[in-house]
């Protein structure tokens, strides 16, 4: 058994595995292989990897014989030419935007597995490269909307008068958000939250938060289908929109992280509520390649309206290469592991198993995914 890692395209910063995950999947048993210079834009050379037992080499050395191919973005097809047919490609592969590209790993044979696909369940935790990259890009929102204001977080008091405490609003309490509000919060400013889903409500009091909620309507109760939102009413939004209108213009940043799987993000936050708000103010829309959640968010980009900065960030977590790479690599690493079959010395995948369904989309030539089928 040979696993490949591959050296990243373009600006993507994280790697696939890292020298602890390397040294674990050969203590599994397969060799591993690794394409020069793959660690480069986390700080990895080329010897730590050799140290942890790897072999580095060029790509098409790598991919030559490997069993199972890992990437964080996902690789097009030409980029994995060499690679024998019933090989199994794990990464983060954006199935929904990237079809093409779907389609023609499974002309090369390939077993194709898209780990944001990765079903909501406990076994799975370990896993989920959505949440862990959630969980930083959260950090890091927080971080940079500090660094785009121009004010402080905490209240000082200092002999030249003193200063109040940034207001910081979080729309939308996932993993996130939960990781948003305990950084605001680690900064000393005053902190509130809101999402659809009630169940949110206690975690916001239990970091010290104050709970917005729109309490006269029902919004989605408990969790919801696989621990996500679904979409809310037109009487539901109303009364969002009747909410934040009240509370937006007294807040200095805003983050929002409101996503609901298969459809663009809703709007929450327009024009006139961007107005409301005091000039120099800050919105970080973290669900900016999603459609955003605010009105005129450009992903990759930051716009003034209203003098209120509005920032679109691309894959927030790549800006913290070295912990973004290491949390990934290790759920790559737990799924792989709990596939591993030591009797015979292989990785296995069966048809039934529920992680196995949710994220293989491509085997034997075809396209298997219900719910790319449902969209073809
Ligand atoms: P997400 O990234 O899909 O969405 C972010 C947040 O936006 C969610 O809390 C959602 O309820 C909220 N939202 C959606 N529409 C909204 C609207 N119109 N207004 C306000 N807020 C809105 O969610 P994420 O971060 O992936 O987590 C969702 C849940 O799934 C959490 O409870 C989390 O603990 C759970 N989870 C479970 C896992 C497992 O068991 N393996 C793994 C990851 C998350």
């Amino acid at each position: 058994m040979k696993i490949a890692v591959l050296k990243e395209k373009g600006d993507e910063t994280r790697v696939a595995a890292i020298p602890e995950t390397v040294k674990k999947l050969a203590a599994l048993g397969p060799g591993i292989a690794i394409e020069q210079g793959a660690g480069e834009s986390a700080n990895i050379s080329d010897a730590a990897y050799e140290e942890a037992g790897a072999t580095v080499a060029q790509r098409a050395d790598v991919l030559k014989d490997a069993d199972v191919v890992l990437s964080v973005q996902g690789p097009d097809a030409g980029d994995l030419a060499g690679t024998k047919a019933g090989a199994v490609l794990v990464g983060a592969l954006d199935p929904v935007r990237r079809s093409d590209a779907v389609r023609a790993y499974a002309d090369a044979g390939l077993e194709a597995m898209a780990m944001e696909w990765m079903p909501r369940i406990t076994r799975a935790q370990s896993m989920d490269i959505l949440s862990s990259q959630s969980n930083l890009a959260g950090y890091k929102a927080v971080i940079d909307a500090a660094s785009e204001y121009g004010r402080v977080f905490p209240m000082m008091m200092t002999a030249a008068g003193t200063v109040s405490p940034a207001r910081v609003f979080i729309m939308g309490v996932g993993v996130a958000g939960l990781q948003a509000i305990a950084t605001a919060k680690r900064l000393g400013a005053q902190v509130s939250a809101t999402d659809v889903r009630s169940a949110t409500k206690e975690q916001i009091r239990s970091l010290g938060a104050k709970p917005i909620f729109v309490d006269q309507v029902e919004g989605i109760e408990g969790e919801g289908e696989g621990g996500y939102a679904g979409e809310t009413s037109e009487e539901y939004k109303k009364a969002q929109a009747e909410l934040v209108n009240e509370h937006i213009g007294k807040q200095d940043i805003v983050i929002t992280t409101a996503l609901i799987p298969g459809r663009p993000a809703p709007r929450l936050i327009n024009d006139a509520q961007i107005r409301s708000m005091r000039e120099g103010s800050v919105i970080y829309d973290l669900a900016a390649e999603a459609g955003g959640n605010v009105e005129g968010t450009e992903p990759g980009t930051t716009v003034i309206r209203h003098g209120v900065k509005i920032v679109g960030p691309v894959q927030p977590a790549r800006a913290l290469a070295a912990d973004a790479g290491a949390l990934f690599s290790r759920n790559l690493f737990n799924f792989l592991a709990a596939f591993w079959d030591s009797e015979s010395n292989r990785f296995v995948f069966p048809d039934d198993d529920e992680i196995v369904a949710g994220v293989r989309l491509t085997k034997d030539g075809k396209v298997v995914h219900d719910r790319l089928l449902e969209n073809a």
